[in-house]
């Protein structure tokens, strides 16, 4: 069975082959790397971007103390600037994947503060304030070789991912690898290489800045199946997988997107 780093080197190698003109790092942008048209409209959007004062709500949130007078600095290492592209995370207390989102849920339990919901503003605001101090370090996700849960974890999201599911029994592969730059309706699909490194987005769609499980959810909600619940151990594994994937990409969040 290939690891993850030959599963990593065949993944870009069929974008690669599949786009031989689009730059690599190019796939951080999604659909925008592919679609020209829509690219020139994005990068309008771009030169005010509609996730700012997301960026700032999540600095205030970030900075202020918890009512132990600790704040989120005192659960996670330094510098700011590492903290996104480490995760996901495989944490070999909980034997479990943990996220960026859980992290700093599981920080907040550990300072008796009530938990942020997963479909909130506040915990889209941290991370996108997070992802932006981060903005151009590389992703770095590791699947530790001394421990067999890590690499059950990996396997099990990759699996996730070639899955077909639903009424309409497509897999995540199927649109976003063997369809990357077709049109499903009035969308052209992006590349499943460089999801991870943008989230969260704002969408116009709906005004509001979403998570990539929130994206998750939405993708297996339009196969006609019942999504998991934002932070669930299988979207975790699935975006364990995913973020390995793109592993050496930029952080480039938060983004924009239709
Ligand atoms: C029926 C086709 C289809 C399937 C299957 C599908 N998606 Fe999508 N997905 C879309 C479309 C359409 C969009 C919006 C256009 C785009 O960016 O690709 C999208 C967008 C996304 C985005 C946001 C892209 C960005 O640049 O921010 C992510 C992440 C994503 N999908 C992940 C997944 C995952 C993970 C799965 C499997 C659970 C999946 N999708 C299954 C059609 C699909």
């Amino acid at each position: 069975m290939a690891g993850p780093e030959e599963d990593r080197l065949a993944f870009v190698a069929f974008f690669q082959a599949r786009f031989p003109e689009i730059p690599l790092a190019e796939f951080a942008n999604g659909i925008y790397a592919i679609d020209s048209d829509a690219r020139d409209q994005w990068l309008d959007i771009e030169d005010f971007p509609p996730y700012e004062f997301t960026i700032d709500a999540g600095e205030t949130l970030w900075q202020d103390p918890f009512a132990n007078g600790k704040t989120y600095s005192n659960c996670f290492a330094d510098p700011i600037e590492d903290i996104r592209p480490q995760y996901p995370r495989f944490d070999a207390g909980s034997g479990e994947v943990v996220t960026l989102e859980l992290a700093i849920n599981n920080c907040r339990s550990a300072n008796d503060e009530p938990l942020f919901a997963y479909d909130g503003k506040e915990i889209t605001a941290i991370t996108a304030f997070l992802a932006y101090e981060s903005r151009g370090q590389k992703l770095d996700i590791r699947v530790p070789a001394d421990d067999s849960r890590a690499l059950d974890a990996y396997e099990t999201g990759k699996q996730f991912y070639y899955t077909k599911r639903g009424q309409l029994n497509f897999a995540c592969s199927d649109c976003h690898g063997i369809s990357s730059g077709q049109y499903v309706r009035a969308d052209r699909l992006s590349t499943g290489l460089g999801h991870p490194t943008h989230f969260p987005v704002y969408r116009s769609k709906t005004g509001g800045m979403v998570s990539l499980h929130q994206r998750f959810s939405g993708c297996v909600r339009d196969v006609r199946a019942v999504p998991f619940e934002l932070q669930s151990i299988e979207f975790r594994n699935l975006e364990y997988f995913l973020a390995y994937m793109s592993n050496g990409f930029e952080v480039n969040g938060p983004a924009s997107r239709k």
